[in-house]
């Protein structure tokens, strides 16, 4: 059958390899690697200051005039030609309502420096659903726009020392706890259709919904970012990139109420129809705490998701350490996932890959469009009080093939964790606890 013959080949090569050149595969010989130059870096000619604009930072004073009229007067005076501009917020709490940037500019937070959310969630606006999501994530129709926002952009850059971007989710947590949200909560900070953006040295708390989510973008840079929101904070995920290409995004804390960083791609028949998937993606240097899953895949899957490159995680005290998600209905391939140098101290389950997560955009979903799963590498992860070692639950219909585990070990908090899997195809070599039949069937060959 042609789902087992792959599997053996590829493990076994990889296997080969790592006997072979030890540290071709290893992150200990490598130089340390960056996400530097995948986004031009441009020198901005004009400098404006928020408080030129008439912005007191007192923590009481409303700034949103102060931001659209900054904005605006970017994105004028950048037709006469130039470099863009820098615009730059000094110490101080800056109230705001949401506000939306223009390409060819440097948001510029310096040390002590808060932009934070204050509008009233009645009069929030509204915009169209993505075509890829065909309503909003939580909620039917139109949704909530992000605090800070981007469509349609490029060359946009929000750094600075430190500074903070307080999207005051409290009220949005508290709404969807009593069930009353009549849309989608507000993202923190959302870029779609966007190119050439880059995000770091910033501080991003208490968004309402997932933290930063680029949408349909190419060419994202997130590093030297901190997000926080509280434990019990919902679906404050820190980094969604989704439907989108070359991103990379590194050296970053991140500590939320769900998903540390979630790669997607849209659900179910619109994100089959959009058929935009997420590739070429590079995760590296990230630590934190998620109640969820600190690497996550899915459970947004339907435009496919390829060519991700996960190294270097340090997690603690978190639900699942790498979590594989996708569900029927989905469609899409998720292929070329290559997850290597993962610690991890105190989880729930090490490694999960299901087929059977997330909710449905509603009943109308295909159910022959079964997610395609192969080609997933986990190296090198090394976990102390882990409840449960491992589970993989393929698709009947769809069985997932191609998963290598190598380099695996999971201690037990009391007992020996243990791996549970159903409807996969795959390899380990010296996984600990050893991993369950259907992964180890194939060991032998190549270990
Ligand atoms: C703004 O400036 C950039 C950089 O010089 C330039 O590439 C771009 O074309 C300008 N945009 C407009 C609308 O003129
Ligand atoms: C911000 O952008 C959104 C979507 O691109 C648009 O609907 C909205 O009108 C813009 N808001 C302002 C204040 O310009
Ligand atoms: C994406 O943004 C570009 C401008 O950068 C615009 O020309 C294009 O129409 C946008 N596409 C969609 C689907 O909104
Ligand atoms: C940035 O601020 C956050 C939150 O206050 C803090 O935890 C972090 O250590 C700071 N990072 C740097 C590099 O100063
Ligand atoms: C995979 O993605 C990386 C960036 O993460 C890129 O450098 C590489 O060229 C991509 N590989 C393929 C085959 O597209
Ligand atoms: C992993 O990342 C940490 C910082 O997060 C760094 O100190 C360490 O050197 C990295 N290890 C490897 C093997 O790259
Ligand atoms: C449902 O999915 C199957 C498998 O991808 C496909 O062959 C079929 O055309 C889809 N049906 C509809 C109505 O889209
Ligand atoms: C096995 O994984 C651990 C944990 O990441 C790492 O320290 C060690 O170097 C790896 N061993 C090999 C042979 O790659």
């Amino acid at each position: 059958m042609r789902i087992s013959r792959a599997p053996i080949s590829v493990c076994v090569m990889l296997f080969l390899l790592s006997a072979v050149f030890p540290h071709h595969l290893s992150l200990g010989g490598d130089p340390i690697n960056t996400c530097s130059g995948i986004v031009p870096t441009r020198h901005r000619s004009e400098m404006l200051s928020i408080s030129d604009f008439g912005a007191v930072g007192d923590g009481r004073t409303s700034n949103t005039n102060a931001f659209n009229a900054a904005i605006d007067r970017i994105r004028t005076g950048n037709r006469s030609g130039g470099d863009g501009a820098l615009l730059y917020v000094p110490r101080g709490v800056y109230l705001t309502e949401s506000f939306n940037l223009t390409s060819h500019m440097t948001l510029y937070l310096a040390d002590g420096a808060v932009i934070k959310a204050a509008q009233d969630t009645e009069k929030w606006p509204l915009i169209d659903p993505l075509p890829s999501y065909g309503r909003g994530r939580e909620r039917p129709g139109r949704r909530y726009i992000s605090f800070i926002h981007g469509d349609g952009l490029s060359d946009v850059v929000i750094t600075g020392k430190n500074g903070t971007i307080d999207g005051a989710g409290e009220p949005w947590w508290n709404m969807w706890r009593h069930g009353t949200l009549k849309f989608t909560r507000p993202g923190l900070v959302e870029f779609k259709n966007s190119s050439n953006i880059v995000i770091s040295h910033v501080v991003l708390q208490n968004s309402p919904f997932w933290t930063l989510h680029p949408v349909y973008c190419s060419g994202v840079v997130v590093h030297h970012v901190t997000i926080l929101a509280p434990t019990d904070s919902p679906n404050t995920d820190g980094i969604d990139p989704d439907s989108s290409s070359n991103v990379c995004i590194e050296d970053s804390y991140i500590s939320t109420g769900d998903d540390l960083v979630a790669v997607k791609s849209g659900w179910d028949e619109y994100g089959i129809a959009y058929n935009r998937p997420s590739r070429d993606i590079t995760i590296r240097r990230i630590t934190g705490s998620s109640p969820f899953a600190g690497i996550a895949i899915g459970s947004e899957t339907s435009g496919g998701i390829q060519n991700v490159t996960v190294e270097n995680i340090t997690l603690y005290s978190s639900g699942i350490g790498i979590h594989i998600k996708t569900n029927i209905g989905r469609g899409g391939s998720v292929h070329g996932i290559t997850i290597s140098g993962v610690h991890m101290e105190k989880v729930r389950t090490g490694i999960k890959i299901s087929g059977n997560t997330g909710d449905h955009p509603d009943d109308r979903f295909n159910t022959s469009a079964l997610p395609i799963v192969s080609g997933i590498t986990i190296k090198n992860v090394w976990g102390i009080k882990v409840e449960r070692a491992g589970m993989v639950q393929g698709l009947k219909d769809s069985p997932f093939t191609n998963l290598c585990l190598s380099n695996v070990t999971l201690t037990g908090t009391k007992s020996s964790p243990i791996w549970k899997c159903s409807d996969v195809v795959g390899a380990a070599e010296k996984v600990t606890p050893t991993a369950c039949p259907e992964l180890a069937s194939t060991t032998q060959q190549g270990g």
